[in-house]
């Protein structure tokens, strides 16, 4: 029987458990972590997803501050509210949602966040520690998100064969490194690479992380392996209605793989949780303190 890996109750528990660090927090040190997240623009996905993140935040009993800006600010607005926000001791965490209008230069704005704020784990200094292996930096939410639920699966990955199909900053290249961690055979496949049904059919471990509705069928999949799907892709039904699919076509791959993650209701609420996670993460490295 294929296991469907539920990222709904997952990420559930995962934020009981962060409500309950969150109160000890408060209760012990008097600290309550606040998130700071910007919204450049009016981009109707971002504006979903930056909705969705206040709303979590607070139900985690943390502070939310959102600062939208407009479509045409200046790149020197973004990086000033920035340094306001590295200097605000009431904010422990900043995000920046990406995509940033063309005109910003993504690079700029990102390293400009206080290192020990970046709660993405997309500044430059963090990006290092997760590629030297260190336990020192943030880890970006979706890959981490992906990595708890493959660890809570299989346990020990060590000797895995695991392939990242997909090589963008904010997936493909993190969870390599963390797959890399753990000791698996990790092969990054993107678009150049050759016959990828035969790569794909040779890993223990699938994540697909391209933006390709669909794209890895059934039998580009080894019998048994565990599949994590980050694809989150609206398609247009025959009827004319949306619906949401992965980058992995389930039907199929739900017939041969040991394991899989749905899409919706699978990596996608992991994202958030594991944003509140480096929340708290940094309010406590800020403070000095443990994580309770
Ligand atoms: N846009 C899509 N995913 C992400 C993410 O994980 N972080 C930020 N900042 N922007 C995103």
């Amino acid at each position: 029987m294929t296991k469907i890996i539920s990222g709904t109750e997952f990420s559930a528990n995962l934020r009981a458990e962060i409500k309950r660090k969150v109160e000890i927090l408060k209760k012990e040190h008097d600290i309550v972590p606040g998130l700071a997240v910007i919204l450049v623009g009016e981009d109707p996905a971002s504006q979903i997803y930056v909705r969705n993140k206040g709303i979590q935040t607070k139900e985690a009993g943390m502070n939310s501050y959102e600062h939208k800006l407009a479509e045409d600010s200046t790149q020197e607005t973004v990086l000033e509210l920035i340094q306001q926000l590295n200097n605000d001791d009431s904010v422990h965490g900043i995000l920046v949602q990406l995509p940033l209008p063309k005109h910003i230069d993504e690079h700029e704005v990102i390293n400009a966040i206080a290192v020990e704020k970046d709660v993405d784990g997309f500044h430059l200094l963090n990006v290092g520690l997760l590629a030297t292996g260190s336990d020192k930096g943030i880890v970006p939410c979706t890959p981490l998100g992906s990595m708890m639920m493959l660890k809570d699966h299989l346990g020990d990955l060590s000797g895995k064969k695991a392939i990242v199909v997909g090589r963008s900053n904010i997936v493909g290249k993190p969870m390599a490194a963390l797959l890399l961690k753990e000791s698996c055979t990790v092969t990054i496949a993107h678009s150049r690479t050759r016959n990828l049904p035969e790569e794909c059919r040779q890993a223990d471990i699938l994540v697909a992380a391209v933006g390709q509705p669909e794209m890895i069928k059934g039998d580009w999949i080894k019998p048994g392996a565990t599949i994590i799907d980050v694809g989150i892709n609206r398609i247009k039904k025959e009827d004319g209605s949306n619906k949401l699919v992965g980058d992995v076509e389930f039907s199929s791959a739900s017939k041969v793989a040991g394991a899989i993650t749905p899409v919706p209701g699978g990596v996608g609420p992991m994202t958030i949780a594991c944003l509140l996670h480096n929340a708290l993460q940094q309010a406590c490295r800020i403070n000095h303190i443990e994580m309770p």
